[in-house]
């Protein structure tokens, strides 16, 4: 079944582990170390059965070997999952039976936030393995919560792309459809609005939207339309797989530029996006603001400043991708992919 699954990409390892005590039923997929340990973060979430968990986690963790090689980490790629359920609660005895898990891995596989875990959480973690990261820190330093580093990110990567799509400096008048407000979207709608751009929202939680738009004077529509309204840009900060034959053929929009990882449903995608002239700015490499910041605590390396200019690098490599797109007349994300996996050193 896993071998033969789709999305099985040669992982090197795929661990599913039970904690009778807590009910924790967890999965670390492991795809490649060939740059370093294995990093990625962890989701809690709730899943139809096993296997949208497992299509999940190698989907994620293969997202990741990409995203780190992408982003000049000495780190392979690697993601947790914990399957939410009611008799499951996220105690902390259920995140320290996690860390245990990760502990048993030696090193090979390095947690921090995805969606569903906070920075506190990662400290419950921590009680039992030191490799996590994404813990709260000082002022200052590298690290915490990569919610805002990877909006900041996104904010330069789509900064790239409205230049290179539609000539645009800067986002001034530039209209922007935001899906999902949590801690990646609400901190980037943030940062577009001090900009200038010209703000539509969606969230499922309507109450969080409607906070927003009236604080941002943004126009806010139901989850339902948001992928359709016609605006310079459709920024993902939901959850994957968004982007499919239908979404993309209701697109409204020149550039599709967000954090949320797996955004194209199939391999096919990307092309189609390309096909109907938008610019796609691959998940993986403008979302890789909050894997440099984690990355560094857990590196020790540098402080806030560091990391900033390291975030800063995302929009040439995106401009880079852009170029490279036009030359060969490939899709945006098959000249990442191509690029992430020479480095990975796979073919
Ligand atoms: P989050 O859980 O803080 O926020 C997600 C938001 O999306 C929530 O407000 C939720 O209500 C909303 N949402 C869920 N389904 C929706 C739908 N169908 N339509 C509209 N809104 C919907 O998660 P976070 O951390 O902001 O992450 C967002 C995305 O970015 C995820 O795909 C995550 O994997 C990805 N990502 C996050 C990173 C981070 O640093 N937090 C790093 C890289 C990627």
């Amino acid at each position: 079944m896993i071998f033969d699954a789709v999305d099985f990409d040669a992982h090197e390892a795929v661990h599913f582990a039970h904690d009778a005590g807590t009910g924790l039923n967890a999965i670390i997929a492991i795809h490649s170390t060939h740059l370093g340990p294995a990093a990625g973060g962890c989701r809690w979430w709730t899943y139809v059965d096993d296997a949208a968990a497992l299509t999940d986690a190698l989907r994620l963790s293969r997202g990741m070997s990409y995203k780190n090689a992408m982003a000049g980490l000495p780190l392979g790629g690697g993601k947790g999952i914990i399957m939410k359920s009611n008799s499951a609660p996220k105690t902390d005895a259920l995140l320290e039976a996690f860390g245990n898990v990760i502990e048993s891995q030696g090193g090979r596989y390095v947690t921090a936030e995805d969606v569903g875990m906070s920075d506190r959480d990662m400290t419950v973690i921590a009680r039992r393995t030191r490799h996590v990261t994404g813990l709260p820190v000082a002022g200052g330093a590298a690290g915490g919560n990569p919610g805002p580093s990877t909006a900041e990110g996104v904010f330069l990567g789509m900064r790239a792309a409205v230049a290179h799509k539609l000539g645009r400096a800067g986002f001034s008048g530039v209209r922007v459809a935001i899906q999902g407000l949590g801690s990646v979207g609400g901190a980037l709608a943030e940062k577009l609005a001090v900009a200038g751009a010209v703000l539509t929202i969606a969230d499922i939680d309507e109450a969080r939207a409607r906070a927003f738009a009236t604080r941002l004077d943004a126009k806010f529509l139901p989850v339902a339309e948001i992928a359709n309204v016609s605006a310079d840009v459709f920024s993902p900060n939901a959850l994957g797989a968004g982007l499919n034959a239908a979404t993309i053929a209701g697109l409204n929009v020149a550039v599709v530029a967000g954090a949320a990882n797996n955004q194209l449903a199939t391999p096919e995608d990307g092309a189609r996006i390309a096909a109907r002239g938008i610019l796609y700015a691959p998940d993986y490499v403008i979302n890789a603001g909050g894997i440099i910041n984690v990355a560094a605590e857990y590196l020790g390396q540098g402080d806030a400043a560091h990391v900033t200019a390291a975030i800063a690098k995302i929009e040439g490599r995106l401009a880079d991708i852009f170029v490279e797109a036009d030359r060969s007349g490939r899709p945006t994300d098959a000249v990442a992919d191509a690029m992430a996996r020479a480095l990975i050193g796979r073919s």
